[in-house]
């Protein structure tokens, strides 16, 4: 019976390890293009460059559940986060590049069931793991548009509010995106773009998936938006609102 309990035990520990290696490999293989530090630069820009930027390839769907890890809340306090988008009853809230939807259904609830949320990715995968996710949250104000890397196939003149988290660096053409995403917006419409701080060495993300304010500011304006206002006070990332100048 003892001998049957230490089999068993010493069998749980290869299983365990067995587990730890393969989240190793995991780990390395699906996380290591967003997580790493500044040391890991290389200068090869294998998805090309716009405006002197390194584009980043988009994050693949088989590492989603990275989205929704615990630490995210106190690494990117998304309550703050949404608590500076102005979120009201009724509005139309366009969450591109989605992913698995951590921010889409926040949005969803805070805009209530007169406001609609469209959640915009390149992957049917994510929206798929979207679409799990908020009938298990019980959220019906969510639409999911399968869009292109140069169309996120929104209506003319409708939007309120586009919401980029961690998402606008991926984009393989940024400028037909933003021409796309510009003609989405109402008059009053504006982005709200977050990514993760390039000045700030402390920030443990890979270099092409961060941006400075300068880079942004200089791609922003030449596709026709300017800076109207932002916030500087989140862990990791910049918050900043762009609208058409007109
Ligand atoms: C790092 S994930 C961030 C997901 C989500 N915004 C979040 O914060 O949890 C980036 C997502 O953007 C999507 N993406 C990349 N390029 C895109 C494009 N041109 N249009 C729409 N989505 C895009 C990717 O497929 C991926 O799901």
């Amino acid at each position: 019976m003892k001998t049957h309990h230490h089999t068993m035990i010493s069998w749980h520990l290869v299983q365990e390890r067995f587990r730890a290696i393969l989240l190793f490999i995991l780990f390395h293989f699906l996380f290591a293009p967003i997580v790493g530090t500044a040391q890991d630069n290389d200068s090869k820009a294998p998805y090309g460059t716009y405006l002197g930027r390194r584009i980043a390839p988009a994050m693949t769907h088989l590492a989603a559940d990275w989205l929704i890890r615990g630490d995210r809340e106190s690494e990117e306090d998304p309550d703050r986060l949404l608590s500076h988008l102005d979120l009201k009853p009724g509005l139309l809230v366009c969450d591109m590049g989605c992913g698995n939807g951590f921010y889409s259904l926040k949005i969803a609830k805070a805009i209530g069931p007169e406001g609609r949320v469209l959640a915009v990715d390149i992957q049917p995968e994510m929206l798929q793991l979207l679409s799990r996710r908020s009938i298990e949250a019980n959220v019906e104000n969510i639409d999911m548009i399968l869009g292109t890397t140069t169309d996120p196939k929104l209506p003319d003149n409708k939007v309120d509010l586009v919401l980029m988290v961690d998402v606008y660096h991926e984009f393989s053409d940024p400028k037909s995106m933003l021409e796309k995403i510009r003609k989405s917006l109402k008059p009053t419409g504006k982005i709200a773009l977050v990514e993760f701080r390039e000045e700030d060495a402390s920030v443990p993300i890979r270099p092409e998936h961060k941006m400075s304010k300068r880079q942004i500011l200089k791609e922003y304006e030449a596709n026709g938006f300017q800076l109207l206002s932002q916030y500087d006070g989140l862990p990791w990332q910049h918050l900043m609102f762009l609208g058409p100048k007109d």
